[in-house]
């Protein structure tokens, strides 16, 4: 009997941990990196550096620290006068046309690469909570 009591809830611990736990930063990182190679890297390049007063820098950049209007830029596009790293920018990026969960494995990207390196884990829900 003891051994049936013990299994189910074995059984139940690892259900509830399939069903609740988020998407591991690592795995978050590698699908970014996915995304940033089919929608970003055009512009932003594969070292994250940009274009000097063209296409803003990812790598370094202090327009990151504000988490929440680098998800926004992405998230909804990012229009007019910006400075980043001390250099003017006065262009358009369109929004790239990523879901949540896209947008959340990008940021988690570009917030962990080329020198950068971030304590927060960006997910989903904090994606979808960003409104216009
Ligand atoms: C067609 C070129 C282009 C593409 C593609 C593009 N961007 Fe941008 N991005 C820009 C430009 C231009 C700006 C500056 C806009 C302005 O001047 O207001 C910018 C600004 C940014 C910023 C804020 C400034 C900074 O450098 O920190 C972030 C963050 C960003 N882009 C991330 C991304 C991500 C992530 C993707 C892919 C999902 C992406 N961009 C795709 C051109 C692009």
């Amino acid at each position: 009997m003891k051994f049936f009591i013990i299994c189910y809830s074995f059984i139940l611990l690892k259900i509830s941990y399939l069903l609740f736990s988020e998407k591991p930063l690592e795995e978050s990182i590698l699908d970014g990196k996915e995304v940033y190679n089919d929608f970003c890297i055009q512009c932003h390049l594969g070292d994250g550096k940009g274009v000097k007063g063209i296409y803003p820098p990812l790598a370094n950049s202090d327009y990151l620290i504000d988490i929440n209007k680098t998800i926004h830029s992405i998230k909804y596009g990012l229009k007019g006068p910006i400075i980043v790293n001390g250099e003017k920018y006065n262009s358009i990026m369109l929004n790239q046309g990523l879901d949540d969960e896209e947008i959340s494995d990008v940021v988690n990207y570009i917030l962990n690469s080329w020198g950068n390196s971030s304590d927060e884990i960006i997910t989903e829900e904090i994606v979808a909570s960003i409104k216009k």
